[in-house]
């Protein structure tokens, strides 16, 4: 067995420069993956288990229950690429029916990725193990010397591809297909279009998980770049927009107010919004028309309550 972890830290630098950029545009916008600060990743797995948000669940039992038909369908893989791990839970079941003799995962929160992907070594001796601390989004090629040769699966689960919209949805599976090489294939998990309200609730869960999620994000800027933001002051609004297929993810300004970010001051008007996550749904034929364009032919696809899994080469 053997583990290995290389940190491709993001810089401070990218943090600021993001924020900056974004609070400065109209409207004003902050990337997605600035949420998976230590908290933020606990607070996502949290809202994983809430009763609204069915989307882990619901990818867990489809990928439990159709696990021999997707490991036959795969065939043989030397090598699993997972973009995005987090708690390398998911990552399990495939490591269970595919045998692969190495797996690469790589997440932004460098910390915990080591960590869970240290513990994956203890459970599956034999395997080998690189944990990659990087910015994928940003960094993605420079994984390319880490990976063994051989055949690899590149495992992009969890709907992730839906906080991308179209185009940049589009571009980074190009630069998947570019990552597994020429018999690479790609097995990628998204949330389906479904009734409205049963997206709403999950993004307003009752508990307010995904509120504190959202209202971390003011929190972290707080912390590492000595913002002064009040979250009391910002409200978590979560609403499905039919017309472009999404979920939009705001923090709703409840007051004029500035607000000082890295020696920077900015204006909030009431009401003003700061945009801070899409969470696109899809249909199956709408996701493999995009996956096509981004050179990705479709080998198979899994469906079941509102959730999709589509294999390619
Ligand atoms: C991890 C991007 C799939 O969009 O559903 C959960 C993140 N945001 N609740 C999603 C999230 C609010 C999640 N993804």
């Amino acid at each position: 067995m053997s583990f290995t972890f290389q940190d491709f830290p993001v810089a401070d630098d990218d943090l600021r420069s993001d924020v900056l950029a974004g609070l400065s545009a109209c409207p004003k916008a902050i990337p997605p993956k600035y949420f998976y600060d230590e908290r933020g990743c606990r607070l996502f797995e949290a809202i994983c288990a809430q009763p609204e948000y069915a989307l882990c669940r619901t990818e867990r039992a489809l990928m439990a229950s159709r696990l021999p038909d997707i490991a036959a369908a795969v065939g043989p893989v030397d090598c699993i690429v997972e973009p995005g791990a987090g708690e390398c839970s998911k990552v399990r079941l495939l490591l269970d029916a595919l045998h692969p003799t190495h797996l690469v995962v790589l997440d932004i929160a460098g910390a915990p990725l080591a960590a869970a992907a240290q513990a994956l070594v203890h459970a599956y001796p034999g395997l080998a193990v690189t944990a990659l601390g990087m910015d994928f989004i940003r960094d993605l090629e420079a994984a390319a010397p880490c990976l063994p040769p051989g055949r690899r699966l590149i495992y992009y689960p969890g709907s992730s591809i839906g906080n991308f919209p179209p185009e940049a949805a589009t571009a980074l599976l190009a630069r998947f297909r570019q990552l597994a090489g020429a018999d690479g294939q790609l097995l990628i998990g998204f949330d389906l279009k479904k009734d409205p309200l049963l997206l709403h609730a999950a993004y307003n869960d009752a508990a307010g998980i995904t509120a504190a999620f959202n209202l971390n994000l003011l929190e972290r800027l707080n912390r590492e770049l000595g913002a002064d933001f009040n979250p009391s002051c910002f409200r978590h609004y979560a609403f499905y927009n039919p017309v472009a297929g999404r979920i939009e993810m705001h923090l709703v300004s409840l007051a004029e107010q500035d607000v000082n970010v890295a020696g920077q001051r900015f204006h909030f008007a009431l009401g003003e919004t700061l945009h801070t996550e899409h969470s696109y749904k899809f249909r199956c034929d709408e996701f493999s028309a995009l996956a096509q364009t981004a050179g990705w032919a479709l080998k198979a696809e899994w469906a079941h309550g509102g959730f999709a899994v589509q294999l390619y080469g």
